[in-house]
């Protein structure tokens, strides 16, 4: 294309238009997203797989082996599909265990991710089916460094909110300038030649922004106190925070520990489904829908000679329903409660192997105030209070109303707000998160909150695994029992990830598939 920049050459042919990706690719524009297309060798037809539930490991298991020409019958206990990956809408409604039926009343086109939120860039397999099923994706902000950091406790910098940028620089120049001093003072026990130490020094006065003295005075990366601007609008700075205040308002403790954000799984750039997440989930329904039953709980689970027999309950009463094979997905906490034929072995990693404890509520505000006064655009703010997190949409930015996570927490935390009702949890929000942006106390609208391990049918957020379980009970449930297979994120290394629901349903399928072409 000569004499035709790259961008010309899109308006002229329309391509930025959209709905010519497949030309781009072809014309090598664009780089493929990574495509593992599963490829099963052999079509099998006749046998029935009778699928337990409608997440994402049960419908992706039913959408390959449909492809295969297998029968499938998923029997679903909601009447959605999606199990944990579930965004909440105006309408929704959800079942926790001692609470009554509660319904979200967020505006009409507002939502929020109570389930999954991100997606790693590295889940080559989630990004493939949202390439597969046209689920179009965003890029999720899950790194934001004008987000804050609020810490309750006894220091100088408690009760306030300080940007993390100020507090990340501030530490990371502080850190600097110990380490240069130490090396300086030959005070580090590492054998190092003496050019290998003034080139480590220069690093660290680099990446601490260390003045020529190699002291830590602050600098603009932690911001401003008055933004530059035109004419003799230099900008002003604020002096860095104190390093001993910083440890006493404890913003060094484990709350705010920041290798959360270097987690190879929460490293950006990270995407979600536009949205909801559960647009994934509504892509598959659309493939399998007409194999799901909804409404229907399982009771009993039942290897028979040469098959299956599952008992489920809907409005019309009791059934069997009698299949070849079963792909059990069902969370562990629910298939404790369900009766089975299993082997001793797995009956006990059933029982055994633990789900974490997790929650997040949803706030709707009337503005989004967060964007508007203090320009934090998605991200997440932590704290070392009941919140631990309070995420903001990365989503329909500078629109009028948004919904915040007001709180995600886990483990202990998770379980005292999980304890709380709704009217006291959304009350617990407001009041902590209004310590950070006042804001709450005026734009406030309504909320909708979801404690995972009381959320009828799912009992907790995701699988949990020491070194030790995994070699043993985590095991005993790789191998079918008989004609029962298990799929989903708990049968796998990728706990708490959907990439964990789609991996394990191809490996199930992949199973299934061997052991119906040998004949077995
Ligand atoms: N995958 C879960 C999250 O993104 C743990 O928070």
């Amino acid at each position: 294309m000569p004499n035709l920049s790259r961008r010309q050459f899109l308006s002229r042919t329309g391509m930025l238009a959209g709905g010519t990706y497949p030309a781009m690719l072809a014309m090598g524009m664009l780089r493929a997203a990574p495509v593992k297309p599963f490829k099963l060798e052999g079509r099998h037809s006749g046998k029935h797989v009778i699928i337990l539930g409608a997440g994402l490991a049960g419908m992706t298991a039913a959408y390959e082996l449909l492809k295969q020409g297998y029968q499938c019958t998923i029997l679903e206990a909601r009447n959605r599909s999606g199990g944990r990956c579930w965004s909440v809408r105006s309408n929704s409604t959800n079942t926790e265990t001692d609470q009554p039926v509660q319904t979200a009343r967020f505006d009409e086109g507002l939502y929020y991710n109570a389930g999954p939120s991100r997606i790693p860039h590295h889940h080559q397999l989630t990004l493939h089916y949202c390439k597969e099923l046209k689920v179009p994706i965003q890029v999720y902000n899950n790194v934001n460094e004008a987000s804050y950091f609020f810490s309750e406790g006894k220091g100088r910098l408690s009760y306030k909110k300080v940007r993390a940028r100020e507090i990340h620089n501030d530490v990371r120049g502080y850190m600097c300038e110990m380490l240069a001093k130490a090396i300086d003072n030959k005070q580090l026990d590492a054998a190092m030649t003496k050019e290998d130490g003034e080139k480590i020094i220069e690093y660290l006065k680099a990446e601490g922004g260390l003045e020529p003295d190699k002291l830590y005075k602050g600098l603009s990366r932690r911001g401003y106190k008055v933004s530059p601007g035109a004419g003799n609008k230099a900008g002003e700075l604020a002096d860095p925070y104190r390093l001993s205040d910083i440890l006493s308002s404890g913003l060094m403790d484990p709350d705010f520990y920041n290798v959360a954000e270097y987690t190879y799984e929460l490293q950006m750039s990270m995407f979600q489904a536009i949205g909801g997440m559960d647009m994934i989930a509504k892509a598959l329904e659309k493939e399998v829908g007409r194999n799901i039953l909804f409404n229907s709980e399982v009771s009993s689970i039942k290897n028979t000679p040469g098959g299956v027999a599952i008992v489920y309950k809907n409005k019309e009463g009791e059934h069997t329903l009698n299949g070849d094979l079963c792909i059990c997905t069902i969370p562990l906490p629910v298939l404790s409660n369900i009766e089975h034929n299993f082997s001793a072995d797995v009956s006990r990693a059933i029982d055994y192997i633990s789900y974490i404890s997790t929650g997040k509520i949803g706030l709707q505000f009337k503005r989004r105030f967060w964007e508007e006064d203090e320009q934090v655009y998605g991200g997440i703010t932590h704290t070392n209070n009941e919140l631990t997190q309070i995420f903001y949409p990365s989503y329909d930015y500078l629109s009028q109303k948004g919904i915040l996570v007001g709180y995600y927490n886990f483990n202990d935390k998770a379980k005292k707000t999980g304890g709380l009702n709704y009217q006291q949890r959304e009350q617990l929000a407001l009041e902590k998160g209004s310590l950070i942006h006042p804001q709450y106390k005026t734009e406030f609208e309504n909320s909708f909150s979801v404690s995972w391990h009381k959320t009828k049918y799912s009992l907790g957020g995701w699988a949990l695994y020491s070194n030790e379980e995994r070699q043993t009970v985590y095991k005993a449930m790789l191998q079918p029992d008989k004609q029962v297979y298990f799929a989903g994120e708990h049968l796998t290394y990728l706990n708490a990830w959907m990439a964990g629901a789609f991996e394990s349903a191809r490996s199930v399928v992949d199973a299934v598939h061997a052991r119906s072409m040998s004949g077995n």
